[in-house]
């Protein structure tokens, strides 16, 4: 996968690597609240290293990472055909409205056509208008399918019977 640069924002976009982890960490970190270097270094080793099929990217600005997306081709989940899903998408505060997450949506976007599929699906909060209005602002729409939960603090937690 070959490194991307855009003109218009001066970002670069790349693959992440391991010692990417300590900025994906603290970038999520500041938008969650919660620091979760083991989610990310798991997360590195499953979608990083430029996996067939999987896309951890980072955008850099002046040797700085700004922002993170990541996703993979997924087949027959839910009974939908083979289709790009993005996970995850953060861009640092003070880099916003540059366009940089746009720019690395496009690169992913890119890399799940040229992997044979045509449709890109991401789940969010409906409560989170930023990422709405970004994704909206993609073109991206409501879908067919609905996610659907339920609580469980009503099951007990006695070990179920193995016949
Ligand atoms: C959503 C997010 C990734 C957008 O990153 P960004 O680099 O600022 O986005 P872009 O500059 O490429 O914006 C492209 C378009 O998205 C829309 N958009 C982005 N941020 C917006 C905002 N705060 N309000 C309204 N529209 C917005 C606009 O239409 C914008 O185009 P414009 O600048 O021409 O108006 C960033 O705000 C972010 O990281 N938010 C928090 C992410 C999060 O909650 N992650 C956890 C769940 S995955």
């Amino acid at each position: 996968m070959a490194i991307e640069y855009n003109e218009d924002s001066a970002v670069t976009v790349r693959n992440a690597r391991e010692d990417d982890l300590a900025r994906i960490v603290e970038l999520d970190r500041q938008i969650s609240g919660i620091s979760k270097p083991d989610y990310w270094r798991e997360s590195l080793r499953r979608f990083g290293n430029a996996r067939k099929a999987r896309y951890f990217l980072v955008a850099e600005k002046d040797t700085l990472i700004v922002g993170f997306i990541v996703g993979e081709i997924r087949a027959w989940e839910f009974g939908t055909p083979p289709g790009g899903w993005v996970f995850s998408l953060t861009v640092d505060p003070d880099t916003r409205l540059g366009g940089v997450a746009t720019v690395m949506f496009e690169t992913i976007c890119r890399y799940f056509r040229q992997a044979g599929v045509d449709k890109v699906h991401t789940m969010i909060d409906r409560s989170n208008i930023t990422v709405m209005s970004f994704f909206r602002s993609q073109g991206m729409m409501a879908g067919s399918t609905i996610p659907l939960e339920m609580d469980l603090a009503d099951f007990t937690t006695e070990q179920a019977e193995v016949l």
